[in-house]
């Protein structure tokens, strides 16, 4: 009976992750095993501003393991950035009743855990988006998935450059994180691999390209995040195309992938981490722990102090780089 009347808010902030449905529904079911009630609030930090939420029951969760999306649905809020929207989340947190929150979501919805946290409200953040960008974690749920549709997408365009002799360029996302192109680009054999976290010219994938047409190659894969497009004035993956075009005459095309990558069902990987990842979080919130991050290190569920998570700087996966370039040749 000692937890009767002990509540938890659950919400998903930031880009929407295949596998957010999975966390969602694992910290729903954890929760109410432990007699606590929960409440799902909608639309991230702005459902908790305008107190939209819904009392979350066993069948609320219920064929929702298997759907990617968020039924919590997310938003970016930027008034709860500030000092002042911080603590309009608090009074909320105060008149809804509710003791502990997990907030799953990347970084930027953490810096609002622990600013949550910091005015006693005991928030634990669960890593979720397809950039597998979070430093404290060697994973974050929604990346297999989306990194397994981009496989799919890049097989089919390696069809048709195969058919045609040509170039294709693919334009994936991962914001100022490479993640996607690296492990993308070695799983579909990308000639050359574009992430903002290695520098690189246009001469040398030239240059490259030019050798394996020496040996026989024909038609080409070349994998651009998304972070370097949008970073260091290369121009757009269309212009990358026609240089490349313009320089090695392979007839090249571009493809910039998109919003595809955000959808579809959740892989088996994810919707265990996010399983155990719940049920972590909500033993932590059952004991009034709060301002933690639960994350995935060296194949263990622990969870770390937010602040210590968010300056971990991350680490780029150079031998997985070298590896992709030393045998696609
Ligand atoms: P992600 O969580 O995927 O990194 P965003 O960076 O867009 O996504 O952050 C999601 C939301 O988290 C923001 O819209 C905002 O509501 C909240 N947030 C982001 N940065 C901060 C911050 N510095 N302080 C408080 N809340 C923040
Ligand atoms: O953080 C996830 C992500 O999909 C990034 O890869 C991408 O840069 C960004 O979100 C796109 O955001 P939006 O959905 O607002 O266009």
């Amino acid at each position: 009976m000692a937890n009767a009347q002990k509540a938890i808010g659950v919400l998903t902030s930031g880009g929407d992750a295949p596998g957010m449905n999975a966390v969602v529904r694992s910290v729903v079911r954890s929760a109410l095993n432990r007699n606590m009630r929960v409440l799902g609030i909608k639309r991230g930090y702005s459902g908790l501003l305008h107190k939209d939420v819904m009392e979350m029951n066993l069948r609320s969760v219920s064929d929702t393991l298997q759907r990617g999306g968020t039924v919590l649905y997310t938003a970016r809020c930027p008034e709860f950035c500030d000092d002042a929207g911080v603590e309009k989340g608090r009074q909320a947190c105060t008149e809804l009743g509710i003791d502990g929150l997990v907030v799953i979501g990347g970084d930027g919805s953490f810096r609002g855990a622990r600013d949550l946290s910091l005015k006693g409200i005991p928030c634990i953040g669960i890593p979720a988006t397809i950039d597998n960008d979070i430093a404290s974690s060697n994973y974050t749920i929604g990346f297999d998935t989306a990194l397994n549709t981009v496989m799919e997408m890049v097989d089919k365009l390696r069809d048709t450059s195969q058919s045609h002799d040509r170039c294709s360029l693919v334009e994936v996302m991962g914001r100022h994180c490479g993640d996607i192109a690296l492990y993308a680009g070695i799983a579909c054999g990308a000639v050359a691999i574009l992430v903002p976290e290695v520098p690189f010219t246009i001469d040398a994938i030239v240059e490259k390209m030019n050798r394996t047409l020496g040996t026989g190659k024909k038609h080409f894969i070349i994998v651009v995040a998304e972070g370097v497009t949008n970073s260091n004035g290369i121009g757009s993956v269309h212009d990358i195309a026609r240089e490349i075009q313009a320089r090695t005459g392979v007839e090249s095309r571009a493809t910039v992938l998109g919003h595809v990558q955000r959808g579809g069902v959740p892989t088996a990987r994810e919707r265990v981490l996010a399983s155990e990842m719940g049920y972590h979080a909500v033993e932590l919130l059952e004991k009034g722990i709060g301002n933690r991050v639960v994350v995935s290190r060296e194949n263990q569920i622990v969870d770390l102090d937010i602040l210590e998570a968010l300056n971990m700087k991350r680490i780029f996966n150079q031998h997985l780089y070298d590896v992709a370039d030393a045998i696609s040749i």
